[in-house]
């Protein structure tokens, strides 16, 4: 009642400084967190509380645009609140069925400018997290407005660790992650994970990224952290037209890591489906693929004597995929453009002219004949304009060849992607948003989906786009090739609570050949045999590769058997135990069936954890079919050494995971009685 006296008070405008400020409240549906905002001393402010624990302290809201100052909020009012709670499903996904259950408030702030006279500001909050985004709807449809500066603030309290690297370093997203404390952050791309000495764990990120730039985080040192975005090479950040929202703003709230990576806030803050009959057209899968190869520097990308995408070799793969029941093949360098500096000379690649000694209609019609298909790529080297030139007769020329996947790479320093202007952009900011989406739903026209690599982040448009059916955005296992390091342990154990917070990962996991003929073990893939397994559960992609060489695989059927079993389409997931950085526990159950899988990764320290099987059906038997680590094994001196058994499980046992150094588990838990 106070409440709502206050906001109607606001609401006249009556904010004289001596009173409290009017403030509007609201829980998530099982009261876990709150949410105030309020206007104060010129800014509007909100904060978040866990139950008795603040989580933000009063942080800033609202954006600045060209040619305005930055507004100064007088009045809160004209509050609406919303309680939702309803299931949707995914065609494919990590969990089938998505709950989404949330409380919403929106109030409109008022400030002195005539862009900020009436924003709307719309919580979300869930039990697990929050999402908030600004609406302009003052602003006259068709009037172009430019913004400035992102006023948003994440204002943590206390000390917390957090995960990043810097942002903008020219590899754009494909780094190491460091662990310091949070107020060392300068410049973090999101998500963004933290963990408290008050036991809570935080995930900054963003949901709907739609013709926006991407946000970043920028620390203080004092533990605020504020938007950022990608600016245009003019140094504007967004340009837009009114009426417009912004992408959400969302952070992650729990108590374990695990309550991060179950989270599906991501997805419910993005629309329903624009092609709802997408499961009619493409199934999830696994893949080979001639790329590991010229990764290794067996073959190359370029033409000539070692080129790795001609016919004959490329029908080894389609046979190989078909004998062990993969679905496609993925190859790359197979177009004009590959010759010379490729990076600096992007601009070459046709998307419709193979090398001579690629016949595509011969390949793609033996691949059919053998149930098999064709993985496109569209390596673009960064030239973005060139590749919008040609977008639709590359779908074209692909969709008449029946393929139905393709990989695309954006291979170039960051800022250095020309734009028609032939001016610097950024890779994730609005030009390329505005790119990346441009490629999805001209693909999708074409029955294509897309595997983006170099991409934007992923904030749950898969849920819009299913098209945009996953991307790689992280240090993937193409450095375990030639990283200079190539990812440490740790690494696999980091994944699962950042980037991979974003969405599915084209990681390209299961090398079976760790070391590749290097004895240095920081060039050579740092995981023991059974972590390339475990890798397939801990790492969700409706499609996945199976990285390594043919003869590589054919050389250890036993272990490769998990490959084959491991599904990429999951009816639910769970995180079971974790600590970021450290270890790693995951279950799947594949999607419609009865069976479970299960991945565990362990950083360059041996470990044994203790796990309870508590999520397999009561009173049911299974054989579970465990990969683990075998004697000896260790990362750096006997990766290989992995032990495959059988062992009768039920619900009621508790499993030891005995983890080598650099090590992992990969469970089939197979539905017996
Ligand atoms: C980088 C991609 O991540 C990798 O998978 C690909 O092989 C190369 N670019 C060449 O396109
Ligand atoms: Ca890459």
């Amino acid at each position: 009642m106070i409440l709502r006296l206050l906001a109607l008070i606001a609401a006249l405008g009556w904010t004289g400084s001596a009173m409290a400020a009017p403030r509007e409240c609201a829980q998530s549906p099982g009261k876990v967190l709150e949410v105030c905002v309020w206007v104060e001393n010129g800014q509007a402010l909100y904060s978040v509380a866990r139950g008795s624990k603040p989580v933000l302290a009063p942080s800033e809201l609202g954006l600045t645009f060209k040619g305005e100052m930055p507004a100064r909020f007088t009045t809160i009012g004209n509050a609406r609140r919303t309680t939702s709670d309803t299931n949707w499903e995914q065609p494919w996904g990590e969990q089938r069925v998505i709950r989404d259950n949330h409380n919403e408030l929106t109030v409109t702030l008022g400030g002195d400018t005539a862009f900020n006279k009436a924003v709307d500001v719309t919580f979300r909050l869930f039990d697990d997290g929050i999402g908030f985004r600004y609406t302009y709807g003052g602003i006259p449809a068709g009037q172009e407005v430019a913004v400035t500066a992102e006023r948003t603030q994440f204002r943590t309290i206390g000390a917390y660790q957090a995960w990043w690297y810097q942002g903008l370093g020219q590899e754009r997203d494909e780094y190491l992650y460091t662990q310091t404390d949070a107020r060392r952050i300068t410049l973090a791309e999101t998500p963004l994970t933290l963990k408290g000495e008050n036991g809570l764990y935080l995930s900054f990120h963003e949901a709907q990224l739609i013709d926006f730039p991407s946000m970043l985080l920028q620390g203080n040192g004092e533990g605020t952290l504020t938007a950022w975005l990608m600016p245009w090479p003019d140094g504007t950040l967004a340009k837009k037209t009114g009426p417009f929202s912004t992408p959400w703003r969302t952070m992650l709230v729990g108590e374990t890591p695990g309550a991060l990576a179950d989270s599906r806030i991501e997805l419910n803050l993005n629309d329903p489906s624009k092609i709802p009959d997408i499961a009619k057209w493409f199934t999830p899968g696994k893949y080979v693929g001639v790329w590991w190869e010229m990764h290794l520097q067996k073959t190359t990308w370029s033409s000539g004597m070692r080129h790795g995408a001609n016919t004959e070799n490329v029908k080894r793969y389609i046979d190989f995929a078909a004998k062990y029941g993969f679905k496609g093949v993925l190859v790359e360098g197979w177009n004009l453009g590959w010759d010379g500096d490729w990076i600096a000379n992007g601009d070459k690649f046709s998307f419709t002219q193979p090398y001579p000694d690629f016949d595509i209609a011969a390949i793609t019609a033996y691949a059919k004949s053998k149930g098999v298909q064709l993985i496109g790529h569209n390596e673009t080297g960064g030239a973005v304009i060139n590749y919008e030139n040609q977008l639709e007769d590359a779908m074209k020329f692909y969709q008449r060849y029946g393929v139905a996947a393709v990989k695309t790479g954006y291979v170039k320093h960051a800022g250095d992607i020309l734009d028609r202007d032939g001016k610097g952009e950024w890779f994730a900011g609005q030009f390329m948003v505005r790119h990346n989406l441009l490629v999805a739903t001209t693909a999708a026209k074409y029955g294509i989906v897309i595997d983006a690599h170099e991409p934007v982040k992923d904030t749950g448009l898969r849920r819009t786009w299913p098209n945009m059916v996953a991307r790689e955005g992280a240090r993937g296992q193409e450095y375990n090739a030639w990283g200079v390091p190539t990812n440490p342990p740790e690494h696999m154990t980091i994944l699962p609570f950042t980037r991979l917070l974003g969405g599915p990962m084209d990681f390209t996991p299961g090398i079976f050949d760790v070391a590749h003929g290097k004895d240095d073990v920081t060039r050579r893939v740092q995981s023991t045999l059974a972590t390339q397994l475990a890798e397939y559960v801990v790492v969700y992609s409706p499609i996945q590769m199976a990285a390594d060489l043919p003869e590589n695989y054919e050389a250890n059927l036993p272990a490769f058997q998990f490959i084959r079993d491991v599904p990429t389409d999951w009816e639910v997931s769970k995180t079971l135990q974790a600590e970021i950085g450290d270890y790693v526990v995951i279950a799947r159950q594949p999607r419609g069936g009865q069976d479970w899988f299960l991945g565990a990764i362990t950083d360059e320290t041996a470990r044994s954890l203790k796990q309870p099987l508590t999520f397999l059906a009561p009173g049911k038997t299974y054989e579970a079919q465990i990969y683990r680590d075998g004697p000896g094994a260790d990362y750096r001196t006997n990766p290989l050494s992995i032990a495959i058994e059988k062992k009768t499980v039920t619900a009621k046992d508790v499993l030891t995971l005995d983890l080598a150094p650099g090590g992992g588990t990969a469970i089939r838990f197979r539905l017996v009685g």
